[in-house]
């Protein structure tokens, strides 16, 4: 792969100069295009990406200086050097010239030699500046990323892979045009749930797309995987063996990814790997990935520090729940299952993932009140009298009482209040009837009624799947099918076997 050739603009009025240009320029393997007045070089412009354009002074319409000064005023095309051709050679026109923002003047007749020799130059010049401002503005963006990602932060709504996302749009091609950048980005991670993943990143008809792959690493074809040491290199097309990497890139290639080149980086728990630049790789191009590398690292060491927070969070939710059952009777894992139950519920009705997570984490803590209601009634071997009955209700006051205010334990609130309430209204505290009940009240029902009849209890031996199936659906005078939300009833139904697997797997 070569970078591509130049694109040089020839304006001149006079078609027999630009035919001699044509030749010279096209002889040294140069794009030309030609324009024979100003309106017509600025339109070339505007659809061609020119690297350089010789411009005549003298011609009717615009002449050179205003076509020149165009150009410089347009913050897209400034960059583009403009060379002056001209017979004049006084003092006051090279002076508009420069005023104008023209990089160089060649007088007529010219001397073909000089004039590519001082394309070359200008090409050159032109080329580095390109490249400095390239890398100039992609850190710049990614910078600003980092800096939006902070504005942005909400600790509850962070999601390490979606920023991932984020950060790979500001590296691939997205157009044609963005010769400058990869068409593949390929990323090794690990997330805030400790998953690893290989994503793959696409650009598809200018969106970019993210697809999983699978690939089984042989680490041994692979040492600096093997080794987790930190590694940031590129090849080109005929460096890939002698650089290490070529290994890698016939796992890519078996996997129908065609890698023409590659800049990589290997860390413990990012890797990054783009590929297919649009030209040969520069040295810049990897101190923009580095950019990118950085901020991948700065997002991980977040997301691990956030789910490092959750996870002290839901331990201290386990253990509130744990010590509110010092008085109760062994439930064994009967929290946690409840909260499995109320996941699968929630996840059948279709709510959203963070709900679903939620009511697993705080569904746990339904029956925290508890710890206000006497040892005695708790554990007594018999039917309780009204009174004890009355008592035992109040678990659902103190349950919030103890919750308290806060926005991330409402659910577990609203779930500690309203988890006895009924469907047909004969339910308690409230009498709450229908859909007065909030969901998460409707859903946590069925998964601790179908635990309690699946447990011993003082009061009650252990029922098997069939029986608390049937006791569920069909009714036997204390628990009726209509007590529950139908819909929730509807997904139980559909879920049985998985409500069974949970309290096989976690019994005890
Ligand atoms: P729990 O034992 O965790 O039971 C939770 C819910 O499961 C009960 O709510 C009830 O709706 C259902 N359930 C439990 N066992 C049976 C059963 O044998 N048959 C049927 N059909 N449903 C059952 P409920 O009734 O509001 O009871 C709340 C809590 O009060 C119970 O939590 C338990 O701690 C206590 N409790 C209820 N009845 C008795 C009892 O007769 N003796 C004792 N010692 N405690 C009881
Ligand atoms: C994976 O292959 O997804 C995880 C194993 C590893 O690369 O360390
Ligand atoms: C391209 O510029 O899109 C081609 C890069 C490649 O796949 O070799
Ligand atoms: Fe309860």
């Amino acid at each position: 792969m070569t970078d591509r050739r130049p694109v040089i603009l020839c304006v001149d009025d006079e078609p027999l100069n630009l035919k001699l240009l044509n030749a010279i320029l096209v002889h040294k393997g140069y794009d030309v295009k030609m324009a024979e007045d100003g309106l017509a070089a600025l339109k070339v412009i505007d659809e061609h990406k020119i690297d350089l354009v010789l411009m005549d002074v003298m011609m009717p319409g615009m002449d050179g200086f205003e076509v020149c000064k165009e150009i410089k005023e347009d913050e897209r095309y400034k960059n583009i050097p403009v060379v002056m051709i001209t017979a004049l050679t006084d003092t006051e026109s090279r002076i508009r010239g420069i005023e104008a923002g023209s990089e160089d003047f060649i007088s007529k007749p010219f001397d073909p030699a000089e004039v590519l020799a001082r394309i070359k130059m200008l090409l050159k010049m032109k080329g580095l500046n390109d490249n400095l401002l390239f890398a100039y503005n992609c850190i710049g963006d990614l910078t600003s990323f980092g800096e939006q990602v902070m504005q942005d932060f909400d600790p509850g709504k962070f999601s390490y892979i979606s920023n991932i996302d984020r950060i790979v749009g500001k590296l691939i091609r997205q157009t044609a045009l963005e010769r400058d950048k990869p068409n593949i980005v390929i990323i090794h991670t690990i997330d805030e749930f400790s998953n690893w993943h290989w994503l793959k990143y696409d650009s598809i008809d200018g969106k970019v797309v993210r697809s999983s792959i699978a690939i089984d690493l042989n680490c041994d074809n692979c040492p600096h995987l093997k080794t987790r040491e930190q590694i940031f290199s590129c090849a080109n097309k005929n460096d890939m063996s002698e650089a290490g990497i070529d290994a890698f890139v016939s796992i890519l290639e078996s996997k129908g990814i065609k890698v023409s080149n590659i800049i990589w980086y290997f860390g413990g728990n990012f890797c990054v790997f783009a590929l297919n630049y649009g030209r040969p790789i520069k040295k810049y191009d990897t101190a923009i990935l580095k950019n990118l590398v950085m901020q991948g690292l700065f997002l991980r060491s977040l997301s691990l520090q956030l789910s490092e927070t959750e996870n002290a969070f839901e331990y201290a939710i386990y253990a509130l729940a744990r010590a509110s059952e010092a008085n109760d009777e062994d439930t064994g894992n009967h929290i946690i299952r409840v909260g499995e139950y109320s996941a699968i519920t929630a996840k059948i009705l279709g709510m959203d993932e963070s709900f679903v997570s939620a009511m697993r984490v705080q569904a746990p803590l339904h029956d925290v009140g508890k710890i206000h209601v006497h040892p005695d009634i708790l554990k007594k071997k018999g039917k309780l009298t009204d009174e004890e009955f009355t008592a035992m209700k109040s678990h659902t006051f103190y349950g919030t009482k103890i919750i308290g205010e806060h926005s991330k334990l409402e659910i577990a609130k609203t779930i500690a209040v309203t988890h006895h309430e009924r469907w047909d209204g004969s339910g308690y505290p409230a009498g709450l009837k229908g859909i007065e009940i909030p969901i998460e009240g409707r859903i946590i029902s069925i998964g601790d009624q179908y635990d309690a009849l699946r447990s011993a209890r003082s009061y009650k031996p252990a029922f098997d799947h069939t029986k608390t199936y049937q006791i569920i659906t069909e009714g036997d005078g204390r628990t009726m099918p209509h007590h529950f939300d139908p819909d929730v009833l509807k997904a139980f139904i559909e879920a049985a076997s998985q409500f069974e697997e949970v309290y096989e797997r976690l019994k005890g």
